[in-house]
């Protein structure tokens, strides 16, 4: 292949290079964490989404040209330089999991204009259930073609992916393995599911305790350190991107008294999500998840009498609410000092009750551009505020009431895009949800759907039995499994205000 071709490659090209010139195991010499092994993983990533983005082209092509047409030459050619390129140590492992893609253990995240592409790989990967594609470093041109073409001639509404495989073998097309889905579950190495469930309890945890100690010595006017919290969100944002549901799980953690502290910790927790969603990278991840965990530290300034009131509020204490945005402001100057605090931690107090429609507080006479992250913590302050219950809400929401709520507002209170993002987020019947199947069986939802056609089916835990009596050990179901015959074999008869029953469904997280 030649040059030019590689260099028709924009992102890749300049990177490409040191990889293409590094010993072989120097990606297993350089120390996880290290600076340099974050460029190298940058590095590997960015090459990732050539991959896909290739793949994509090879297999669209596929569908219009024969195995050996010139047409077929350029995604051919510069999936086999990516290929060679990666798989020094071992075979490129592009793997599907909850919806994203992966290049070996890293996130590929996609920014807004890979999006189309990203997606277009997924349903296509979706379509025939296959979590992950190797290729091995000994694939040859011809294999990438028979193998393209075949791939588009089967149906995988008709064939499996063991068929799939059968005809690579017959075929006798080398270097690509294809992975089942639901083997990649529980990733090799991370040990047991609940194990890093712990862990993300663990996580979790931890903010909780930053949190608390970065409050109290804020208000007994003691030094600030605003690393430790760092630390804990960094843990966080790792446990995410291996297992996003079982950290947006821990958000459905309710303890009462401590309203402020799980609130912020969830608001911080529901906007890494998002953002990781919009396709934030990790340092600025974390940022925003430090932003997010101080957007309410002006509540600091009003009086805990006035905070834990049982009555209604006064137009007095009403004025001290609406102020804590602009208060929030100023304390985290105080701490910070003013040239030391960085633009988003301010946007997260000053815009959080904003809206996208100023429709809220506070009230500006100037013209004002919200900033992402201030668009970002409207939608999961909202989201935690409305699903917990709180001061000046006695009662919390069900979390699909408030989602329609807030659906209700979408383009106006909340930016659109970002709040679709969300609901893909926390599933249309979001998580921690109580549903009724048909069966009477009281459920929980654990995780949204895998397949977005079928977002109104979740992954639920059933918790009672058709009478109602709390059963422990429940059974976990796939709303979307189908029986001998096609039907489903169990469906939602009807969604359950989890406040009615006073339910805490975090314990299901756990
Ligand atoms: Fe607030
Ligand atoms: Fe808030």
């Amino acid at each position: 292949m030649s040059e030019s071709k590689i260099n028709e490659v924009p992102v890749a090209e300049e990177l490409a290079e040191p990889i293409l010139t590094h010993e072989k195991s120097l990606s297993q010499k350089i120390a996880r964490g290290s600076e340099a092994r974050d460029i190298l993983d940058q590095q590997m990533v960015m090459l990732g989404i050539q991959l896909v983005t290739q793949l994509n082209v090879l297999i669209k092509t596929s569908r219009i040209y024969e195995r050996t047409n010139t047409a077929l030459d350029k995604p051919v050619d510069t999936m086999l330089t990516l290929i060679k390129t990666m798989a020094q140590d071992q075979p490129v492992t592009l793997r599907l999991q909850n919806d994203f893609l992966f290049l070996g253990n890293s996130h590929l995240k996609v920014n807004a204009q890979q999006l189309a592409v990203a997606s277009s790989i997924i349903d296509t990967l979706n379509a025939w259930k296959i979590g992950g594609m190797t290729f091995e470093l000994t694939v040859t041109s011809k294999d990438l073609r028979e193998f393209a073409a075949l791939f588009v001639s089967l149906d995988p509404d008709n064939k499996t992916i063991e068929d799939l495989r059968k005809e690579i073998n017959t075929r006798g097309i080398a270097g690509i393995n294809l992975k089942d889905q639901r083997h990649l579950q529980i990733r090799e190495g991370l040990g047991p599911k609940v194990q890093r469930k712990m862990n993300a309890k663990n996580g979790y945890a931890n903010v909780v305790g930053a949190v608390g100690t970065l409050t109290q010595s804020a208000s007994e006017g003691g030094k600030v350190s605003f690393k430790q919290a760092k630390r804990a969100i960094q843990n966080i944002i790792d446990r995410m991107r291996d297992d996003e549901t079982s950290v947006l799980g821990l958000t459905t953690l309710r303890c009462h008294d401590q309203y402020t502290h799980n609130h912020s910790v969830n608001v911080s927790l529901l906007s890494m999500a998002l953002a990781n969603r919009v396709g934030y990278p990790k340092v600025e991840l974390a940022d925003l998840g430090l932003a997010a965990l101080f957007h309410d530290m002006g509540k600091s300034t009003i009086p805990m009498e006035v905070l834990n009131k049982p009555g209604e509020f006064t137009d007095d204490d009403w004025v001290a609410m609406r102020n804590h945005p602009t208060e929030g402001v100023l304390s985290l100057s105080r701490m910070r000092g003013i040239m030391n605090l960085p633009g988003r931690m301010a946007a997260a107090s000053f815009e959080h009750h904003m809206n996208l429609d100023f429709s809220g507080y506070p009230k500006l006479t100037v013209p004002w551009t919200l900033s992402l992250t201030g668009r970002i913590l409207t939608i999961a302050d909202c989201y935690d505020a409305m699903t917990s219950s709180r001061v000046y809400r006695r009662e919390p929401m069900s979390p699909s009431k408030v989602l329609n709520m807030m659906l209700s507002k979408s383009g106006k209170a909340f930016d659109a895009v970002l709040l679709k993002l969300f609901v893909n987020c926390v599933g249309i019947i979001p998580i921690g949800s109580l549903v009724m199947l048909e069966t009477n069986e009281l459920a929980v939802v654990l995780k949204p759907a895998a397949d977005k056609a079928n977002a109104a089916r979740p992954f639920v835990k059933v918790i009672t039995d058709p009478q109602g009596n709390p059963v422990e050990q429940g059974r976990e179901v796939d709303l979307t499994e189908k029986d001998d015959i096609g039907d489903f074999r169990h469906s939602i008869l009807r969604l359950i205000d989890n406040t009615e029953y006073k339910f805490d469904t975090s314990r299901y997280f756990t």
